[in-house]
């Protein structure tokens, strides 16, 4: 076996992406196979060090995914995460079997709440599963990490009894997580400093913070561990995860960046694709970041107020710590006209990061991107690549939309007619609603053959003008989880089927995949 592992350096701060597998625990945000080879490749480019790619065992897809990970995606560790359990870590073995440099994540908690009231064993039995746990991960991989789940509110001696037991048995890195988002930046500090000092050969292992973000603290907790001598962060794109989220991974790089002078210390993120990796984590879950979120919302480099415009107009670093374009704030820059040919349109695609693209789907875009240029002025970076995301959320997909019409006004009955492709065919119908996009939805449920209740909607312009490109996010609820689906279009009608049919893939694909999976046993 190589030995992989990341090593210490003691000024670089190791980026562990967890938005595969603790993000899509954000309620709604499943992804399907595609869209996380997508974003994994995206990781990449953005440098992350380690991408937790799933949890082998919790499904069949998250195994597919790690393991489809593992054999196209280079450069970063990929890592499943596992109980201390025989099975899960079998199971993670397995599906990081093809990985060049592999990663297994065991955890049991530690704290007494847990242990009395979840796993019902003492303190002795948690160190010998943690210990047996390890040992089993390192017959698969040199590079096993272990996390004491729910460590903020563990005794802290207990902690160092476990973690010496996970060494003994081989764990290179230590992850001290706050499941629970309950601990303060000056509390989470002293837990590192005071690890750091009792456990076995601290020079030799890797302490990494994981931060829930229940009280708002994610990010401040996350940099109060590193201060402390954390050399491995975890933290999710956007911040989404359980709950309240995890440590945004662009908020904590930026900080780490921009106060270097404070803290001394580098990642290798390549700054200028975090906009981008927002973006596409937006666009894939449905989830939008608020405006005024930190580094990737909309207003986070605007200035409203009078004396903030004029002080930036005279002097950037008046108003401005970070410059927009080291995070790849791309803004309003018109890309392509309508006269552009398809060379133009995938040079510049290639520009904004989609470099791999097959053909078929260059081609898919470009007819795309004319379309949209006979209804809307100016095409910006940002259509093009709501567009490009659109069609690789398309690819593969058991149910594609062709043509819709639909009919309505305060005097008629809302009336849509759809025609689409399905696993049996082509199929069209019509039904009515007590709206458009009701009517829409109604249409594409009787086609389909797959009810929901829809839970959410939105709808919001990508860029200005009349003559924007809609925005539309729904989440729906069916087999007692809810999917999200999102699409762009000039018509915001269309953009909402699109939308739905988005998230009815998404559920039509687990049904397949948990099928197959039934009929193999
Ligand atoms: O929050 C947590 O404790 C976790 C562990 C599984 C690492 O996500
Ligand atoms: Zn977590």
């Amino acid at each position: 076996m190589t030995d992989t592992t990341p090593t210490i350096q003691q000024n670089k701060v190791i980026v562990f992406d967890t938005t595969l597998r603790d993000g899509e625990q954000s309620p709604g945000a499943t992804m399907h196979l595609r869209e996380k080879i997508d974003l994994a490749h995206q990781l990449s480019r953005l440098g992350v060090d380690v991408i937790e790619a799933g949890f082998a065992i919790a499904s069949p897809g998250d195994f597919e995914a790690i393991k489809t990970v593992s054999d196209e995606v280079q450069g970063p560790v990929i890592c499943s995460l596992a109980r201390a359990m025989e099975a899960d870590i079998v199971r993670a073995g397995e599906a990081l079997a093809s990985a060049k440099r592999k990663r297994i994540h065991t955890f049991i908690a530690t704290s007494p709440v847990h242990l009395t009231k979840k796993l019902m064993k003492t303190q002795a039995e948690v160190v010998q599963i943690a210990y047996d746990a390890v040992k089993l991960a390192c017959t698969f991989t040199d590079d096993v990490e272990f996390s004491c789940e729910d460590a903020s509110r563990s005794d802290l001696d207990y902690l160092v009894e476990v973690i010496n037991a996970a060494i003994e048995a081989g764990a290179r890195t230590i992850n001290l997580p706050d499941t629970v988002g309950y601990t303060m930046p000056w509390q989470y500090e002293q837990y590192f400093e005071y690890l750091r000092a009792k456990i076995k050969n601290p020079q030799g292992i890797i302490l990494s913070a994981h931060c829930h973000n229940d009280l708002g603290l994610a990010v401040a907790n996350t940099l109060a561990a590193v201060r402390a001598g954390a050399r491995q962060i975890e933290c999710t794109v956007n911040g989404i995860g359980e709950r309240a989220g995890n440590c945004s991974l662009e908020e904590v790089v930026m900080a780490l960046q921009t106060r270097k002078d404070f803290f001394g210390l580098t990642t290798g993120i390549v700054s200028r694709e975090l906009c981008r990796t927002s973006r596409l984590v937006t666009h894939i879950t449905g989830l939008r970041v608020q405006r005024n979120k930190a580094i990737v919302g909309a207003n986070a480099f605007a200035h409203e107020a009078g004396i903030h415009q004029d002080g930036v107009l005279k002097a950037r670093d008046t108003y401005e710590i970070m410059r927009s374009e080291d995070v790849g704030w791309t803004g309003d820059s018109m890309v392509l006209g309508k006269h552009s040919g398809r060379h133009a349109v995938k040079a510049c695609l290639q520009e904004l990061g989609w470099s791999n693209l097959q053909d078929a789907i260059v081609d898919k875009i470009f007819a795309r991107f004319k379309a949209l240029c006979d209804k809307k002025k100016e095409i910006f970076n940002d259509d093009l690549e709501a567009l490009a995301q659109d069609e690789l959320g398309l690819d593969g997909m058991p149910f594609v939309l062709e043509h819709i019409s639909f009919y309505g006004g305060d005097h008629a009955i809302p009336t849509a007619s759809v025609h689409m492709t399905t696993p049996d065919g082509s199929v069209s119908d019509s039904a009515v609603g007590n709206g458009p996009v009701d009517a829409v939805f109604q249409t594409l449920q009787r086609i389909t053959n797959i009810a929901v209740t829809l839970d959410e909607y939105s709808i919001e312009a990508i860029t200005g003008g009349t003559d924007a490109l809609g925005f539309v996010s729904v989440s729906v609820n069916a087999d007692n989880r809810k999917w999200r689906g999102r699409a762009a279009d000039t018509d915001i009608i269309i953009a909402s089927a699109k939308a739905f049919v988005n998230a009815i893939n998404k559920i039509k694909k687990a049904r397949d995949f948990a099928a197959q999976d039934a009929d193999s046993k």
